[in-house]
């Protein structure tokens, strides 16, 4: 009985730590979105980069496909990543990604397969959900999707999550996203109530401009223990 009604306590808490920490966050007035998770370190990027079997198209999970290798993107591998992406991010926008891992905002991830740049991820360590590590800005190349890359690339910010001692991996994701059904899949749930989430999308002609989506939060729990 009494576990049970610690329960909602439980909950009620964690969400108004997040709630005081998002508060927090607001008051860096001006920041764009994308830089505005605070007290994030570069990390050790460990045993990276990671392969991962690739299923081919109608193939079940583990066929014999070539392999995803999540790795560190290479600044001279933007203009190349952005193309293939086909300027969703812009090459300015990943420049700015770039930009932010710099000075420890994010670290900045790329999908390989057979040598091609098909997707790219960024992760860091947050505050705004203590011990978790924080997965954004994942996109895999229009060519490349349904073939398992996007779950591979989430798969292994799982495993990068638990070899750096982090207990959830968090996300956040436009209510409209059909995403959301993958991150599902992977054992990520709702958590609270749908937001407005902020962030500046940088234009390849030097404008910026400001995106409101109506989001949601996501955590999956990752068991530290082998
Ligand atoms: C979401 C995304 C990364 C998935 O990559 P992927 O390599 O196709 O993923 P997988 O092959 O492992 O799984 C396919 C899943 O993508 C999701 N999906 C399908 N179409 C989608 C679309 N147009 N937009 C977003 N997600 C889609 C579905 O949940 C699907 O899962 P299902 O097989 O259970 O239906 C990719 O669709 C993408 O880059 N979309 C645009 C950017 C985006 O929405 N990123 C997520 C931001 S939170």
């Amino acid at each position: 009985m009494e576990r049970q009604s610690a329960r909602p306590r439980r909950t009620l808490c964690f969400l108004f730590v997040l709630a005081r920490a998002e508060a927090q966050h607001s008051v860096r007035a001006g920041w764009p979105a994308e830089r505005r998770i605070s007290g994030c370190f570069p990390g050790d990027m460990g045993d990276y980069p990671r392969h991962v079997q690739l299923k081919h198209k109608g193939e079940p999970d583990g066929g014999d496909g070539a392999q995803v290798v999540l790795r560190r993107l290479r600044h001279e591998e933007i203009g190349a990543l952005a193309q293939s992406l086909a300027g969703d991010p812009t090459e300015a926008q990943l420049e700015n990604r770039w930009r932010e891992q710099q000075v420890g905002f994010r670290e900045l991830l790329v999908a390989e397969v057979d040598g091609a740049l098909v997707g790219t991820v960024s992760i860091s360590e947050t505050e705004l959900l203590p011990r978790a590590l924080h997965l954004f800005a994942l996109e895999v190349a229009p060519p490349w999707r349904n073939r398992g890359i996007g779950a591979s690339i989430v798969r292994q910010v799982v495993s990068e999550a638990k070899r750096r001692r982090r207990g959830r991996v968090y996300l956040e994701v436009r209510v409209d996203n059909p995403a959301r059904r993958l991150y599902h899949r992977l054992g990520f749930r709702r958590l609270g109530e749908p937001f407005v989430n902020p962030w500046w999308r940088y234009l390849d002609d030097g404008r910026q401009e400001r995106v409101e989506e109506l989001s949601l939060r996501m955590v999956r729990r990752v068991t530290l223990r082998d």
